[in-house]
């Protein structure tokens, strides 16, 4: 059985001074952490922290990811990061999509696919966000909504050998600490695997994120193809992080 993926996506919450506090407070924990439970961990400060938080891990299992990607390879775009400026600092992975870049950024579907495959281009695992909001999910409309998020995706992406992730993410449930039901969740994954296994060519998994939290673990059990979790508010907290990869592994 392949391991489980716990990414902690620490936003904006963090300053540098804290990252590095982070890591350096909890160094033989997290090592210990990974090694024992035998999971991924990957830890996705904001951009300027990644090198050094991959220095500080260098002789951990412990990976860091990065939080966006420029959907362009390289020019005249102020404020973006490339791909490949991420390789070149160690990053192993990348969020993209997420809800609050789609929802303040206005990154669109498209962008979140070319980002993707810049990505994949650079044998960096997307982690590509999707996900329905309240009134998507109020009007029953999540499964449209989250086969149209992945149009662009499945397309870009149809060519490449590269693993990828999908983070299924109601935006409803970032947040909130309210989580769908195991009845509800077990048909979104069932639906997604479904379209993976028949339309992707490369190797996929398929994680959760919206407050994930110690207490709303027990909702995960028994989620055909959950393959783990990306966690927010809760990854802040080193223990609270462990609690959550002790009961998830
Ligand atoms: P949350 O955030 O765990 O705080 O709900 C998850 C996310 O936004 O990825």
């Amino acid at each position: 059985m392949q391991s489980k993926l716990f990414i902690a996506n620490w936003k904006m919450q963090k300053t540098f001074a804290e990252s590095i506090d982070f890591c350096s407070s909890n160094l033989s924990a997290l090592k210990k952490l990974s090694a024992q439970t035998d999971t991924e961990i990957v830890l996705c400060p904001s951009f300027p922290v990644i090198y050094s938080l991959n220095e500080q891990l260098a002789d951990t299992m412990v990976h860091v990811g990065a939080q966006n990607c420029s959907p362009y390879i390289s020019g005249a775009y102020t404020g973006q990061v490339s791909a490949q400026s991420l390789k070149e600092i160690g990053c192993n992975y990348c969020i993209v999509g997420h809800s609050e870049q789609r929802k303040y950024e206005n990154v669109t579907d498209k962008d979140v696919a070319m980002a993707a495959k810049n990505l994949c281009d650079q044998e960096i695992e997307p982690i590509i966000c999707i996900g329905e909001t309240e009134e998507q999910f109020q009007k029953n409309e999540a499964i449209n909504a989250l086969e149209s998020q992945l149009d662009f995706v499945l397309s870009a992406l149809k060519n490449t050998k590269q693993p990828i992730t999908i983070a299924y993410e109601p935006v409803w449930a970032i947040g909130t600490g309210v989580v769908p039901e195991s009845a509800y969740l077990k048909k979104i994954f069932q639906h997604l695997s479904a379209i993976f296994s028949n339309v992707h060519s490369g190797p996929w998994r398929l994680i959760y994120g919206g407050s994930v939290s110690e207490k709303t673990m027990s909702s995960f059990k028994d989620i055909p193809s959950l393959a783990g979790f990306l966690v927010g508010s809760a990854s802040l907290d080193f223990p609270k992080f462990e609690k959550i990869v002790l009961l998830g592994k």
